[in-house]
């Protein structure tokens, strides 16, 4: 068994594994460390610390230290996590970090919650669910228990496999192919490398769709910039760079999801014209089409790619993951690359991506070069190994080809998201949609009974709720700051601190309940969401009625906290 070599030497700025003896090392887990935010808290401090109940003492024993993997790994152990949680975390961007708070910075433990909690908050970012986590742990004790030296083949192993659970689960027609990446975010850079190994050194120009509705990265990634202070395999990058080596002027237009007092916009008619004026100016275009943004949105077209990917790439976001198997393969039929992760609806922890070729682009580029300029550790390979990628890119993997680096942190999560992926297989989508639709009605009209609330947009199983405010100049809604005070009260037990509360309201107030993160769609206003995930769909085929409790009484939190948002505020949580 390998054991952490904790001193790793930070002059060792080349990617590489480190592995030493450390035999009977141990490190004291101290319970009290660990910070009493309510953040996803779970109550079981034994299991979050892997202390041993008798001494507090746990053997620490964990993977393979590899340099990347250094900084994700420490912050995680130092915030009293065991070895297997602190590898959940380790192999993606800055969003991954364990910070001061003991969670990431989307107030995210690498722990499932509480089973006695709520939790509607599958759009942004997820805790593993307890199926998730005892997959991926499952995993883990694996590579934990294999031979020195052989990391990287097992890891190439665990990815071929996850790729074909992904095409079975997927029902992907022979011949298309999936490249795995770290995140929904990074998975911009695939359809840029793609088109210079189809067109070679033409002008490249990226048109995104539903801006601030996406990640907040996929725009700046679209063009290839980096959009974290990390890179998955480089770790800290320094403050000095802007774009990935190789992937310098490309150009593109980004179109917002909404007009400024949010309406949506319709970008499809703007892509068509993006793609004649790039044409014309004798640029290659890649052409997006969002299918679910944070609040669920869709473009009313999804682009596909022309002459088979000759004239243009059509790309397809479905990172959101809330499709049916015919839309999929519809947009594979047109030849459009489908952007996907299981990070959200499937409920991950942060982040996995994939990447989803259709066939007759997968058929070109393996006639195709690499595109070496992109794949140095400064450009893609500071984001990939060989061992993510399929068959199709067999071209590419020499030049990604790394030894003694293996990204185990984002095989782990991916393992966790093909739990929730393989939990709901065998539910066909017509079941699957019917279920959503009647959540969706069933909870937009909890909302509407309340007087302080307004099922502002509803998209499949994703309900945008704005929150009305008591001020001077008549009705206005709480404002994204507002919203994110609010996002933050939900997941705590604040019934002691409304003494004018009635006892239903101290009830809902004493329930923690994670929703989804505050959105800002309009100048008068921002929404918080709740979104059903795998875990909560699987739970209404099983249970529909105490799966609505759970929504009533999320439902019945956020008017509670809304009436009485003032003397919340003056309270000084
Ligand atoms: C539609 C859409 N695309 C892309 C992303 C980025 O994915 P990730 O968070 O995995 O980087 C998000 C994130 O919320 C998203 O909603």
């Amino acid at each position: 068994m390998w054991r952490l070599a904790r001193d790793i030497s930070k002059k060792n700025n080349h990617i590489g594994r480190c592995v030493r003896n450390v035999t009977g090392s141990s490190v004291r887990i101290n319970n009290a460390s660990v910070t009493s935010i309510d953040y996803f808290t779970n109550t079981s401090t034994t299991k979050l610390a892997g202390v041993s109940a008798s001494d507090g003492m746990r053997k620490f024993s964990s993977m393979v230290a590899q340099r990347f993997e250094e900084e994700p790994y420490e912050s995680a152990i130092a915030k009293g996590y065991d070895s297997f949680e602190a590898m959940l975390t380790c192999g993606g961007d800055d969003r991954s970090l364990i910070l001061e708070s003991s969670t990431n910075k989307y107030h995210i433990r690498p722990q499932p919650v509480d089973p006695d909690h709520v939790f509607r908050g599958s759009c942004t970012g997820n805790p593993p669910t307890q199926r998730g986590y005892d997959a991926a742990k499952k995993l883990y004790e694996t590579l934990n228990s294999i031979e020195e030296g052989s990391l990287d083949s097992a890891i190439a192993d665990v990815f071929a496999d996850q790729r074909n659970r992904i095409s079975n689960v997927l029902q992907l027609e022979e011949g298309t192919e999936v490249i795995i990446v770290p995140s929904g975010s990074d998975a911009e850079y695939l359809p840029l490398a793609i088109a210079r190994s189809l067109k070679g050194n033409v002008p490249i120009s990226n048109g995104i769709t539903q801006l601030r509705e996406i990640g907040a990265g996929s725009a700046p990634a679209a063009v290839g910039e980096y959009f974290s202070t990390h890179a998955p395999l480089k770790g800290k990058l320094s403050d000095d760079v802007k774009y990935l080596s190789g992937f310098e002027g490309l150009d593109g237009i980004n179109i917002p999801a909404r007009e400024q007092n949010g309406d949506a916009i319709d970008a499809s008619k703007k892509m068509d014209e993006f793609v004649t004026t790039s044409l014309a100016a004798g640029s290659y275009p890649i052409v997006h089409g969002v299918f679910g943004g944070k609040t669920g949105i869709r473009d009313e077209r999804m682009p596909g790619s022309m002459d088979g990917g000759e004239t243009s790439l059509g790309v397809v976001d479905a990172c959101q993951g809330r499709f049916s198997l015919n839309e999929l393969h519809g947009w594979l039929k047109q030849d459009s690359i489908v952007l996907y992760t299981s990070s959200k609806f499937y409920q991950a922890p942060p982040f996995c991506g994939a990447v989803i070729i259709p066939p007759k682009i997968a058929a070109k580029i393996r006639n195709s070069p690499g595109p070496k300029e992109m794949m140095s550790l400064d450009g893609l390979g500071g984001f990939l190994t060989d061992k993510e990628l399929p068959d199709c890119l067999e071209n590419w993997k020499p030049l990604l080809q790394k030894e003694n680096c293996a990204n185990v942190g984002l095989a782990l999560r991916w393992e966790a998201g093909l739990a929730g992926m393989e939990a709901l297989e065998n539910i066909p989508d017509e079941r699957r949609t019917e279920a959503y639709k009647e959540w969706a009605d069933a909870v937009a009209t909890m909302v509407k009974k309340e007087a302080v609330l307004d099922p502002w947009c509803v998209e499949r199983s994703i309900v945008s709720i704005r929150v009305s405010k008591q001020a001077d100049d008549g009705q206005s809604w709480l404002s994204m700051s507002e919203l994110r005070d609010l996002y933050r009260w939900m997941s705590m037990d604040i019934s002691n601190l409304v003494p004018g509360a009635t006892d239903e309201e101290k009830n809902a107030l004493s329930k923690p309940a994670y929703i989804g993160q505050p959105v800002d769609v309009a100048e008068s206003h921002a929404i918080v969401r709740i979104a059903l995930g795998v875990e909560s769909m699987l739970s209404y085929f099983e249970n529909k009625d105490e799966t609505l409790q759970e929504d009533q009484i999320t439902v019945l939190k956020l008017a509670a906290i809304g009436k009485h948002f003032n003397t919340l505020k003056q309270s000084g949580i």
